[in-house]
């Protein structure tokens, strides 16, 4: 039986991720805050239609106890996973954190909260998955990055935290990449940067793209697949976009 975890089905990438796991017959755990238990449209028909082969539980990737508490419970249901997906991310929300144009906009909080989930949770998902992903199977840990996280392809500036972040969510996986070698062989652990996606996070900042450059989540989730399907031990460590090109740190 071949496993897949994906962390924040109830996002624009996660959930079409989640749709297409199933639809390959993979077992699939999929994660989302508390307060979508239930309340997502979407997962809930999922699982009406999937039924045992579709779990769902609660993750909050801001707090380890919340992350801990989560792999307990997965632990109970399997002691094998194959492959992580974590789709959760932060770039902007309703609460007035937006990705900063100028030093002004700088917030200590907002700061904090964009490391909390997009470098400290990928971060707190490996130390507690780890476990479940030594095995002798191939295993695949992989985090959604951005492309905005390159240090070497910052040509625009702006968007400190979120791009500070990611850069920091790389070098964990890079980081990451050298201990398991040691202790999960097995285990490739990358980022995966999903081109610009149709979803809430980019919403308010579709207006100037090219034409032809927005993704739907469906068509980004296939590419992103085929690239973890293709993934070989010497990738461990790296961040390649959804058409399987390496992202430079
Ligand atoms: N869309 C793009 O163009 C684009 C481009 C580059 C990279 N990315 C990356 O792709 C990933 C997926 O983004 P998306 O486009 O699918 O955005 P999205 O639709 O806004 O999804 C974001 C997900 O993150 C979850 N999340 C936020 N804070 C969380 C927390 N503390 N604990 C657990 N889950 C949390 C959200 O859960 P709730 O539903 O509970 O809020 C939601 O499921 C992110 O890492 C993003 O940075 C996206």
């Amino acid at each position: 039986m071949y496993n897949a975890l994906v962390i924040g089905a109830s996002g624009g990438i996660g959930i079409a991720m989640t749709e297409l796991l199933l639809k390959q017959g993979i077992h699939v755990i999929a994660s989302v805050r508390e307060h979508r238990i239930n309340k997502f449209e979407q997962l809930n028909t999922l699982k009406s239609d999937y039924k045992s082969q579709l779990i769902l539980i609660s993750m909050d990737v801001s707090t380890q106890e919340s992350v801990e508490k989560a792999f307990s419970s997965i632990s109970g249901h399997t002691n094998k996973l194959h492959l992580v997906i974590n789709c959760t991310g932060l770039l902007h929300n309703s609460k007035g954190l937006q990705p900063e144009k100028r030093l002004e906009d700088i917030n200590a909080d907002n700061l904090s909260q964009s490391f909390a989930i997009n470098s400290i949770g990928p971060l707190l998902i490996a130390r507690y998955a780890l476990p479940l992903l030594r095995h002798e199977k191939r295993s695949v840990l992989s985090n959604i990055s951005a492309r905005v996280g390159s240090i070497s392809d910052n040509r625009a500036g702006g968007w400190y935290a979120y791009r500070a972040a990611k850069a920091a969510q790389n070098m964990i996986t890079k980081t990451l990449a050298i201990e398991l070698n040691r202790r999960s062989p097995n285990t490739i652990c990358v980022g995966l940067h999903p081109g610009t996606v149709n979803t809430e996070l980019s919403k308010p900042f579709q207006r100037n793209l090219k034409p032809g450059q927005l993704t739907t989540a469906e068509q980004s989730a296939d590419y992103l697949y085929k690239v973890i399907t293709e993934l070989e031990q010497k990738d461990s460590g790296k961040v390649f976009a959804w058409d399987g090109s390496e992202i430079l740190p």
